[in-house]
């Protein structure tokens, strides 16, 4: 039996997550946001699965590229944008549309002629203050992108939430009028939401949401799990219980002895570590899920191992099996013993996981 991790990926969880995104903006398109790996995920896999969004958002034209050779043809959207010009015929050629957030990018195109025009999406500030042009220069750059040859006609309008995962932001209903003020008078499509305002925020959906942790299962809202949202986590990782021994009270466990037994008590060990991906920052009580019983993390996290506290009767062997999160335990939790959020865990899953893709319910 393979003592390796296992990230399953439930491809049918993925497309039941799309279906509720659906349901809850139904009068928009779907750009389903599969940067880095899908968010852990498998980026091809997934992006072969969500048949159902109208198009795919990455940030970098790696993605996009390793998307085109695995025979994708629906629209991808680079979130960045492009870096240098020289770039340019790289979109043309591979059909990917660019996010204009800057002036460089904007002359680039001004100075570029090609047999054929780009789709592009102009990213407006509205209080992110991360990428997109300030909202005083937002007239003057639709009206130099409208008159770039390279540009196709029907510039899309788009911004970004800073604060949608905390409902009731003053900060997010100043972004959202602010964007609706400035395309107030413009017929182009538009798009503001990510997954927390798809699910807070239905005035803000416009023309295209833009989901991506949703997607997986996962809460974009704090204090939530993805259940409460009718949504179904789409990643299972598990390992195995490779050792068990008895230690007495006032022993320690694991690296610096950060942990003492308070009583004489089992402390099971199960081969998965920061080397994995798993939080070396998981606390003790870290949640773990352990053929059938929900246990607890004690002492520091390893590269390659972590410890439970079994109790002083366990009827667990070793060679079971151990949930780290999935459907039976909340990564949302996971997350918040370790003081991160689902997407840095999901993100730092490293090559030693091995990936199963099932379709099953
Ligand atoms: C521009 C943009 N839109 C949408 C998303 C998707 O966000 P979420 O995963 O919170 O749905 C992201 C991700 O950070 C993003 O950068």
């Amino acid at each position: 039996m393979s003592r390796r991790p296992v990230a399953q990926i439930n491809l049918a969880a993925l497309s039941h997550n799309l279906q509720r995104v659906q349901q809850l903006a139904p009068a928009s398109k779907i750009l389903a946001v599969l940067k880095a790996n899908a968010y852990g995920h498998g980026l091809v896999k997934v992006a072969q699965t969500l048949t159902a969004a109208d198009a795919f958002a990455v940030a970098r034209i790696d993605e996009a590229l390793a998307l085109r050779t695995a025979g994708i043809v629906k629209p991808i959207v680079l979130l960045e944008g492009f870096y240098e010009a020289a770039e340019l015929p790289i979109l043309l050629a591979n059909n990917l549309q660019t996010v204009v957030h800057n002036e460089l990018q904007l002359q680039a195109l001004e100075q570029t002629a090609f047999d054929g025009q780009l789709k592009v999406w102009l990213k407006i500030d509205t209080g992110m203050h991360r990428l997109g042009i300030t909202p005083e220069r937002f007239d003057e750059f639709y009206r130099r992108l409208w008159q770039c040859q390279a540009v196709q006609p029907g510039i899309r309008l788009m911004s970004h939430f800073c604060c949608a995962d905390m409902p009731g932001s003053a900060k997010t209903a100043e972004q959202l009028a602010l964007f609706q003020q400035l395309c107030t008078d413009k017929a182009e499509q538009q798009s503001l939401a990510n997954s927390a305002a798809i699910i807070s925020l239905p005035q803000s959906h416009g023309d295209w949401v833009r989901p991506g942790l949703m997607l997986h299962g996962i809460s974009p809202l704090p204090d939530k799990l993805g259940q409460q949202h009718q949504l179904q986590p789409v990643m299972r990782l598990s390992s195995r219980l490779i050792a068990m021994r008895q230690v007495q009270a006032g022993e320690t466990v694991g690296y610096g002895g950060t942990w003492r037994a308070e009583q004489t008590t089992w402390i099971g060990v199960i081969a998965i570590g920061y080397g994995d991906g798993y939080p070396r920052h998981a606390i003790n009580g870290t949640p773990v899920w352990l053929a059938g019983r929900e246990v607890k993390l004690v002492g520091r996290v390893s590269m390659d191992m972590i410890t439970v506290d079994l109790g002083d009767a366990p009827t667990e062997s070793i060679g079971d099996e151990a949930v780290l999160w999935g459907p039976e335990l909340a990564i949302e939790r996971v997350a918040q013993c370790a003081e991160t959020i689902p997407y840095e865990l999901l993100c730092n899953i490293t090559p030693r996981v091995d990936y199963q893709y099932i379709t099953r319910q």
